[in-house]
């Protein structure tokens, strides 16, 4: 197990009936906030007159900026900076799901920084401090609302980058596990697609005598795997909203399940490609993509890709190699994303083969791609054709 240091100082505020407490959160940040929101489910449900009640009767000042996108944009980021930097706002609420509280972060993060807040997206600058930002979470997938993370799309050049920090984390999270219901089948199966590889990023680590952490990894991978299929059959089931909601949230929060481990992020890097350029789901992207990344890197430690077959997927493992046995664990989760309804090949979501080339050498960009094993713009090709 290697070193670490752990700090999250989100407030997870967990269940059913939980938003009544948004009001007495966000007066403790500024008595004028500004409301970011989607396309417009946060309207159509009837969740957005709530919020914005609680935050009057809390004597808050609201102000509104909706429209954020999924794969949310630069452009609009800076929309939002500019509101916040010209009515003297102390405060963001997001409303929705990763996209619209990565693009809060982003707001949060550029409104203090004197030059343009995508230098936090291409490393040339760091937030040194962030407007106050809280979460009411529509959507399980991301752990966003539990994370300094997030991930911008500039739209005109076709880059999807990331960028995290301290100060981005939010100060509260609502996690009302009824406010999933209204999550559509795709959108609740790329979400757990989601989930699932960002456990799967942290799982598959050359770092070793880590047990715990890799029961936690296994527990969660589990617990998706039987949930996800009862939220998209009946999506009003409670507890299934709730045990992905929780799922989500512990899979990607700064360490929980992954401290004193390295993890790897290739595939992400190759799915943000994919929504860069041709704006399609994350969850989308990485079902197509991250079956094909195990198989081109397994044999760099079978070991744990047979341990993950055996205990994720009760792979029987008698009478097999250590070849077939990870093989089956491969093809199992292949299934598992079919079953659920997400995508299998970057042809059944209309991606051909004509920028491969450039995608690959984009998300090398930055070195190396992943841990588990360092991916050259060569290795991502492969992993983009296997896709196709
Ligand atoms: O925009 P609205 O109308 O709200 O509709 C959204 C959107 O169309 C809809 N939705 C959300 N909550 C709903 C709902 N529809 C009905 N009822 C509800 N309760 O769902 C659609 C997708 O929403 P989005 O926020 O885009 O999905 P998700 O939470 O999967 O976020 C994806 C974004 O997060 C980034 C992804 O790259 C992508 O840009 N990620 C952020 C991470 C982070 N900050 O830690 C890590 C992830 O790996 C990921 O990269
Ligand atoms: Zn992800």
């Amino acid at each position: 197990m290697n070193n670490f240091t752990f700090h999250n100082p989100t407030k997870i505020i967990f269940g059913e009936g939980s938003l009544s407490q948004l009001g007495q959160e966000a007066a403790k940040h500024s008595n004028k906030a500004l409301i970011v929101y989607g396309g417009g489910s946060v309207k159509r449900t009837g969740l957005y007159d709530k919020v914005v009640a609680q935050l009057k009767e809390h004597h808050i000042e609201t102000f509104e900026l909706g429209g954020i996108e999924p794969n949310p944009r630069l452009a609009t980021v800076r929309k939002g900076i500019e509101i916040i930097r010209s009515n003297g706002i102390g405060f963001i609420l997001a409303v929705g799901g990763g996209s619209v509280i990565d693009a809060s972060k982003a707001i949060a993060a550029g409104v203090p920084y004197e030059g343009d807040v995508w230098d936090f997206l291409t490393r040339q600058a760091k937030p040194t401090s962030a407007v106050p930002l809280g979460t009411v979470l529509t959507l399980s997938a991301t752990g966003s609302e539990m994370n300094g993370g997030a991930v911008i799309t500039n739209w005109e050049e076709n880059r999807k980058l990331s960028f995290g920090s301290i100060y981005t984390f939010p100060k509260f999270s609502i996690l009302d596990p009824t406010l999933t219901f209204t999550v559509p089948a795709d959108q609740t199966a790329y979400g757990s697609v989601d989930m699932m590889t960002h456990v799967f990023e942290q799982y598959f680590s050359h770092t070793t005598d880590t047990p715990l952490q890799e029961r936690l990894c296994e527990s969660i991978m589990r617990t998706i795997v039987d949930n996800a299929p009862i939220a998209i059959a009946k999506p009003d089931d409670y507890a299934a909203r709730a045990n992905l909601m929780l799922c989500g949230t512990y899979a990607l929060n700064g360490g929980m399940i992954s401290v004193g481990v390295q993890g790897d992020w290739a595939s992400h890097g190759i799915e943000h490609e994919l929504s860069a350029i041709y704006d399609i789901p994350h969850g989308a992207g990485l079902s197509i993509v991250y079956p094909n990344w195990m198989k081109h890197v397994y044999r760099e430690r079978i070991e744990r890709f047979v341990q993950f077959a055996v205990r994720v997927w009760d792979v029987d493992p008698s009478g097999k190699t250590d070849d077939e046995i990870a093989m089956a664990g491969i093809q199992a989760t292949r299934e598992f994303f079919t079953r659920i309804g997400a995508p299998a090949t970057l042809t059944e979501v209309g991606i051909g083969d004509d920028r491969l080339k450039e995608m690959a050498d984009k998300a090398v960009h930055f070195g190396p791609l992943g841990s588990f094993k360092k991916l050259t713009s060569e290795d991502v090709e492969q992993i983009y054709r296997l896709s196709l």
